[in-house]
């Protein structure tokens, strides 16, 4: 068994990134500007966008954060949007999901100028993605394809089974191990699918990306396989100092021993999708500028 080391490769990454940056810099030109909205105090939300400031500054992108009580309205946020799309400083920007009840989340994706839009989440992008064409792809799928790609894992004609289809994780995920180049088989599992444990086991490839921690033991996979857990769910704990731990969804000590190459939670996926992030806003930049 191998251990996928997304902590490793993300500094390689940020690494690679940072003399980007530099390059851009002594060229004379603009520097990537990240801009991320945060709506209210929830705990997770706090700590992804705090996480993602610490990684621009890293890099040397600059970073503007705006922040907004729960009670913000929607018409305040969609002009906050506007106000974004037309600053030309502001070479991309994420508003942290999710978003109060009262917003309509999907009115505020489809408020950000796609090419500003380095969560990937408009439709034009998802769309882009969906025919193979440049677009800006989600974090945590791109930094999963980048992770494979670095450990050189074939994909090429293997059965990959994807549990989840969020529009975030298991929706685009899905669609990138099917396209050209890649070539795995995709089959999608969800809360309505009836022979989960039978689907695993056929599985060359499984990428659980449904949040349930310990979901996949190890009677569910397939001896040599190649397990990606994207699961991080927060969950207290008394032994951190932060009160909180986050659990991935697959039994790492049951399904470990199994497996050809597995991510672990922390420091497998996490920090990948972190460098997905700087990534989409590299290249937000170097487009526009
Ligand atoms: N909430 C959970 N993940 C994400 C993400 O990747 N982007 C944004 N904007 N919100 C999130």
């Amino acid at each position: 068994m191998r251990l996928i080391d997304g902590k490793k490769i993300s500094a390689e990454i940020k690494s690679e990134i940072a003399e980007e940056v530099k390059k851009i810099k002594d060229a004379g030109k603009k520097i990537p500007h990240l801009a991320a909205i945060l709506v209210g105090h929830d705990g997770g939300s706090e700590t992804y966008v705090a996480f993602k400031i610490k990684d621009c500054a890293e890099v040397g992108f600059k970073s503007s954060m705006i922040r907004y009580e729960n009670d913000v309205t929607e018409e305040e946020l969609l002009n906050k949007v506007a106000e974004l799309n037309s600053d030309d400083d502001v070479d991309g920007f994420i508003v942290q999901l999710p978003l109060p009840k009262h917003i309509s989340e999907q009115k505020i994706i489809e408020a950000i100028d796609p090419s500003k839009d380095v969560d990937g989440f408009h439709p034009a992008n998802v769309g882009r993605m969906v025919i193979g064409l440049p677009s800006f792809v989600s974090a945590t799928p791109l930094g999963i394809i980048e992770l494979l790609k670095r450990y050189k894992i074939e994909t090429s004609g293997k059965n990959c089974v994807v549990i989840g289809r969020s529009n975030i994780v298991g929706r685009p995920m899905s669609i990138l191990m099917s396209q050209r180049g890649i070539d795995a088989t995709v089959t999608v599992a969800h809360s309505h699918t009836k022979n989960i444990k039978e689907l695993c086991s056929n599985a060359d490839i499984l990428i659980s990306a449904i949040g349930s921690p310990g979901f996949i033991k190890g009677d569910m996979v397939k001896e040599g396989a190649v397990v990606i857990d994207v699961g991080t769910t927060r969950v207290k704990s008394n032994k951190t100092k932060s009160g909180w731990k986050l659990k991935g969804d697959v039994d790492f000590d049951q399904v470990s021993p199994k497996c050809s190459y597995i991510t672990p939670v922390p420091g497998g996926v996490g920090p990948m999708t972190r460098v997905g992030l700087l990534k989409n806003t590299l290249l937000a930049g170097k487009l526009k500028n």
